[in-house]
């Protein structure tokens, strides 16, 4: 069969093929949104109703678009963000990903529910590496997790704020979504809690209803702090009000997110809310983005607003190692 991946100029591309070769439960999981998906589709309509303004007559002959984030000299400022359970859809998952990242230079961030571990993971080889962090009730939990994740070479941490309760994703919900039972949650297969039950909605909001502490609040970010010396972003923030929050925390950055529109629906898209955030940060620490980059312009628009740099989540990493075409039969 000829490889589609020939015939793909672009990143949405991609998503048509991935949507015949996935199983549709698989599928609809990395490509759904919560409840309406109004911010599913705002994150993307707000990059197209931006417009450049560019000038001309400039020597582009010699274009470098590396830069510095966090200390870690990268090759652009496009990274990847933390996505849940890609064994999904290829056996080698998050391990492949961490190659085809670390070959471009760039930096990858490992999501807490990994199909792969923090240790795998580092097994790949050298690469700059930030874990996601979602806070289990269990502090004990996090604690190791947290210490696992420095001990192989982890050197930030991404804490997911936006998650106290899982977004309503209809999608998941109708195909009673959860993790298929060959894989597991692998950071948590020695804590019991690397499984996820079938239930009559979606596995997924159980598990995360069962674990994941709601209480979630600005001391535990100082609690986080206390257990670990690696710098926090925090995930999720897209006001200003929490902008000076995170920054009284002690936080050493800012990721505008609204999870890919996959919890709360009808916030604004990311694009939209970066100058408010960007304003109020003032310059002490970086903002980044994510949600609806799917192009360099996209990124270059994120730029232009005063982002330190950009992360994309799961389609595109695939896409470096065109996964999906190697995977499928
Ligand atoms: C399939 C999928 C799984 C995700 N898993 C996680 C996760 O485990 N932790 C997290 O903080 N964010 C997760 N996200 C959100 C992304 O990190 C990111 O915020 C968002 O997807 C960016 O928007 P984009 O998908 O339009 O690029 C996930 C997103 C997708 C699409």
């Amino acid at each position: 069969m000829a490889n589609p991946a020939a015939t793909i100029t672009n990143v949405c591309e991609f998503e048509e093929v991935a949507k015949q070769k996935l199983p549709k439960m698989v599928y609809d999981y990395y490509a759904s949104g919560a409840e309406d998906q109004w911010t599913l589709k705002e994150n993307r309509h707000a990059f197209e109703r931006i417009r450049f303004r560019p000038r001309i007559l400039i020597d582009v002959t010699n274009v470098d678009t590396s830069t510095t984030i966090l200390g870690h000299k990268v090759s652009m400022p496009i990274m990847v963000a933390p996505t849940a359970m890609q064994r999904m859809a290829h056996p080698e998952g998050e391990l492949a990903t961490a190659r085809a990242v670390a070959s471009h230079d760039t930096i990858m961030t490992l999501s807490s529910w990994a199909t792969s571990s923090v240790e795998e993971v580092a097994s790949t080889g050298p690469g700059i590496r930030f874990f996601q962090l979602y806070v289990y009730k269990d502090r004990n939990v996090v604690a190791q997790l947290v210490r696992r994740a420095e001990k192989a070479g982890f050197t930030a941490i991404a804490l997911t704020v936006d998650t106290p309760i899982l977004g309503r994703r209809e999608a998941d919900i109708k195909n009673r979504f959860s993790l298929p039972p060959h894989l597991t949650l692998k950071n948590f297969e020695g804590l019991d809690l690397g499984q996820m039950e079938k239930t009559q909605d979606s596995g997924l909001a159980s598990y995360v209803a069962g674990q994941i502490d709601k209480s979630l609040s600005w001391k535990d970010v100082k609690w986080l702090q206390s257990i670990t010396s690696m710098p926090i972003l925090v995930k999720g923030v897209i006001t200003a009000e929490d902008t000076k929050l995170a920054i009284q925390c002690g936080c050493a950055g800012i990721i505008v997110s609204n999870h890919g529109a996959r919890q709360l629906d009808y916030v604004p898209a990311t694009i939209s809310a970066l100058e408010e955030v960007v304003k109020a940060a003032a310059g002490k620490v970086p903002v980044f983005l994510d949600g609806g980059v799917r192009r360099g312009t996209d990124a270059l628009k994120a730029l232009a607003l005063g982002a330190s740099g950009v992360f994309v989540s799961l389609f595109s990493s695939l896409r470096s190692e065109q996964l999906l075409f190697q995977s499928v039969r």
